[in-house]
């Protein structure tokens, strides 16, 4: 036998018993006549200990031959500690061996495996066997689990059948870049790893499976970042015979219950904001609602003072900094600095002190006397004691200068804790996006949205105004998920694709499968899907999703532990009628 418990298991009330734990050698403390080892396994870490006199000088040379991470069994009795330690809920025992045996030796890890490790990333990943030993790695993981069996209970629960669909498919535009395949049996022919199942979940409902999920690998080759893995994973739905509304309450209540069981807390009714006035408010279509700080224009307040940057400027706009007055100059040329960064772009920064004693002082006093400060102030609903900070320039992109500055602002007055949650939908996206570069139309969520109903006669004469039946689950300021209504009308995807640039025939090559699908009964449906790595990281509070991973890819995308992608053999090639051209190094 291996073990009688694991080393989270054992408790006062277990005192005198015998006892056979296996595990890993965490630590060894060797006072000369007493020597502790922690043993450590997934449940938790169980004192060990041998005393001079009291265990055999073999048991105790044994153990002095046990370094880090080594593999034993050890039985023994389990004692009341003399020094408890309250940290660990093992704490009030150990356990006084009587036999050690090596299962296994190990040579010396390359970081130390410790709640805070020492090890670099590059290199946490190389050796991701030995980070996933780590406690932090551990509850992570333990948590994604968690969430994945709630959130197939409660889907289940709702009649949701949950369906595989296939890895290898054919290329679906959703705005990134496919992976492919090739296809060895079809020389010169590919797959692609599926962005998301989006047309299969759509043929599911074809087929009369009217509330489908999946919890999916998607695969999308995009640039990376903190929040993104080349491949990820979706709580990917549909329901036929559906509003949108009908969609949102079926999430709403997925995620309140997902927080519920996982977190014990209750996030309330969600919060919901269209599209346009996010843009308006927060500058942003994921608007982080965990504090105010809604932006407040000025544009008409601020002309003809002989203050070009202003006058020229097509949107001056600012938040108001409750309490900031006080805001040293040292603290406003960082400020000033963060929206010059080249990532953010803005010019400068103007900003107004609201001081304590009812006076007004600006960056651009020059320009404005104090009686027009004070009808800015009067728009800001600022008091003394606040501080205005404004940004001015073209409308959109000086909202997104602007939403960075809300954010900053909201870290720097540590106004976004991450143990509070804020969800919102946002709804009536715009349907298509256009491109100044390639003069064109991109279809904003995908080209399957549906459009608003009303909005329909103008994607003949203003397509870009057309709003969608799409909307995004949107919590702490993060994309948790996002699905719309579908089209599900040969002419009106037909037409659709027409918009998007395809021609007739480019439309019947890439998804013919489905206009031909949409031919014989589809029902009307609608969908989300929900990015479950984001989700699982938000809900432990942190931004980054790649500890909530097992096997993550670093930012250029390579496995570290497997050393992938690699080259393949020359045979592998030609069996795929492949050929590199040239190897770029
Ligand atoms: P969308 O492209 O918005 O929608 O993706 C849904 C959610 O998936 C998550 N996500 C990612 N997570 C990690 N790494 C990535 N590279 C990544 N890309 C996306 C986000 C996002 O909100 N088929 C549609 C859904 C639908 O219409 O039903 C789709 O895939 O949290």
């Amino acid at each position: 036998m291996f073990r009688t418990h694991t080393c989270g298991e054992l408790r006062l009330t277990d005192n005198g018993k015998e006892v056979t734990l296996s595990g890993w050698v965490q630590r060894i403390r060797d006072k000369g006549s007493l020597l502790w080892i922690d043993l450590r396994d997934r449940y938790g870490i169980t004192q060990l200990m041998l005393e001079e006199g009291v265990s055999s000088d073999e048991l105790l040379a044994q153990a002095r031959q046990l370094g880090r991470e080594y593999v034993i069994r050890v039985t023994g009795r389990v004692s009341e500690r003399s020094s408890k330690n309250p940290q660990l809920p093992t704490g009030d025992i150990e356990v006084i061996l009587s036999s050690i045996q090596l299962l296994n030796a190990s040579k010396t890890p390359p970081f130390t495996i410790e709640d805070k490790t020492d090890g670099g990333d590059e290199l946490r990943m190389k050796y991701r066997y030995l980070d996933l030993r780590r406690n932090p790695l551990r509850q992570n993981l333990a948590l994604r689990h968690r969430l994945a069996m709630e959130t197939r209970n409660y889907l289940d629960r709702e009649g949701f059948f949950e369906i595989e669909t296939p890895y290898l498919i054919k290329s679906t535009p959703e705005g990134a870049r496919d992976f492919v395949v090739p296809s060895r049996m079809n020389p010169g022919e590919f797959y692609a790893l599926p962005q998301s199942p989006q047309t299969f979940k759509q043929i599911l409902m074809v087929a009369g499976y009217d509330r489908y999920f999946q919890i999916v690998r998607c695969f999308r080759d995009e640039d990376l970042r903190a929040d993104r893995q080349p491949e990820f994973t979706q709580i990917d739905c549909e329901m036929s015979f559906v509003t949108q509304e009908d969609v949102l309450r079926t999430f709403e209540g997925m995620a309140r219950f997902l927080f519920q069981k996982v977190k014990n807390i209750e996030v309330g009714p969600f919060e919901r904001m269209d599209y346009a006035t996010a843009m308006k408010l927060y500058g942003s279509d994921k608007p982080d609602l965990r504090f105010g700080m809604p932006f407040v224009e000025i544009t008409d307040l601020v002309k003809d003072s002989g203050f070009g940057v202003f006058d020229q400027a097509e949107l001056v706009v600012g938040i108001k900094a409750e309490g900031c007055s006080d805001f040293t100059r040292k603290q406003l040329d960082a400020l000033t600095d963060f929206v010059r960064k080249p990532q953010i772009g803005a010019k400068g920064l103007v900003y107004v002190r609201y001081q304590a004693d009812g006076s007004l002082k600006s960056s651009v006093d020059k320009f404005y006397n104090e009686e027009r400060l004070r009808s800015w102030a009067q728009r800001f609903d600022a008091r003394p004691g606040d501080l205005m900070l404004i940004l001015s320039g073209p409308a959109n992109a000086t909202r997104k200068q602007l939403n960075e500055l809300r954010l900053e602002m909201g870290n720097q007055l540590g106004l976004r804790d991450p143990q509070k949650f804020k969800p919102l939908w946002v709804t009536d996206f715009p349907l298509l996006e256009w491109d100044d570069e390639t003069q064109r139309f991109y279809a904003m969520h995908h080209p399957f949205t549906s459009p608003k109903p009303e909005d329909i006669p103008l994607l003949e004469t203003n397509p870009g105004q057309v709003r969608a039946n799409a909307y995004d689950m949107v919590i702490n300021g993060v994309e948790v998920g996002g699905g719309s209504i579908r089209i599900h009308d040969r002419e009106l995807q037909k037409k659709m694709f027409g918009l998007l640039g395809f021609s007739d025939q480019e439309a019947q090559n890439q998804f013919g499968f489905l206009m031909n699908a949409f031919e014989y009964g589809a029902p009307p449906h609608g969908g989300i899907a929900l990015g479950f790595d984001r989700l699982t990281a938000l809900i432990a509070g942190y931004d980054s999703i790649r500890d909530f991973i097992a096997f993550p890819k670093n930012n250029a995308g390579r496995d570290m532990m497997i050393d992938s992608p690699s080259a393949i053999a020359p045979q592998q090639l030609d069996e795929l009628a492949l050929k590199i051209v040239q190897k770029l190094q």
